[in-house]
């Protein structure tokens, strides 16, 4: 069961989850202004679910027989909130594009399927928050820029 092509696979989505633990915990610890309420917390529990899912793969690739890895890829940071959102949404795609892959090398293997399928969800849930977080509404880009909403004259 435990072949190459999908052990590497998996420590790619690995890496991509160590990633995330490194990229939302330093989003969280460097927002500043108004929205540092809202979004320290977001990005930290972010960051908690990106450790949840790098454990999970981590005893995955270990229970099948391999080395789990123990880095990761660069991390995207910025002090613009907006930029950080897109950062964000595309780190999120790029998981989903990722556990998809591995959902087709998993195939007979129904368990593993259905292991893989609960952590896509979570990942296509985490596209759909920030998509709509990114939405271009004039309300939201104005609070976005921390600046009131002006009626118009
Ligand atoms: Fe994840």
């Amino acid at each position: 069961m435990a072949n190459e092509a999908l052990i590497d696979c998996l420590n790619e989505i690995l890496k991509h989850e160590w990633t995330g633990v490194a990229q939302y915990s330093q989003a969280s610890f460097i927002i500043e202004g108004l929205w540092r309420e809202v979004y320290a917390s977001k990005f930290e529990g972010d960051a908690k679910e990106s450790f949840r899912h790098a454990k999970l793969i981590g005893d995955k690739i270990a229970a099948l027989g391999g080395v789990p890895v123990a880095t990761r890829n660069e991390i995207k940071q910025s002090k613009d909130l907006r930029e950080v959102l897109e950062f964000s949404l595309a780190f999120e795609a790029k998981a989903v594009e990722m556990y998809t892959k591995a959902l087709e090398l998993a195939e007979p293997h129904r368990s593993l399927v259905v292991f893989l399928e609960d952590i896509l969800l979570e990942e296509q849930e985490g596209v759909d928050e920030y998509t709509k977080l990114l939405r271009d509404t004039p309300a939201a880009h104005a609070s976005m820029s921390g600046e009131p909403v002006r009626k118009s004259s």
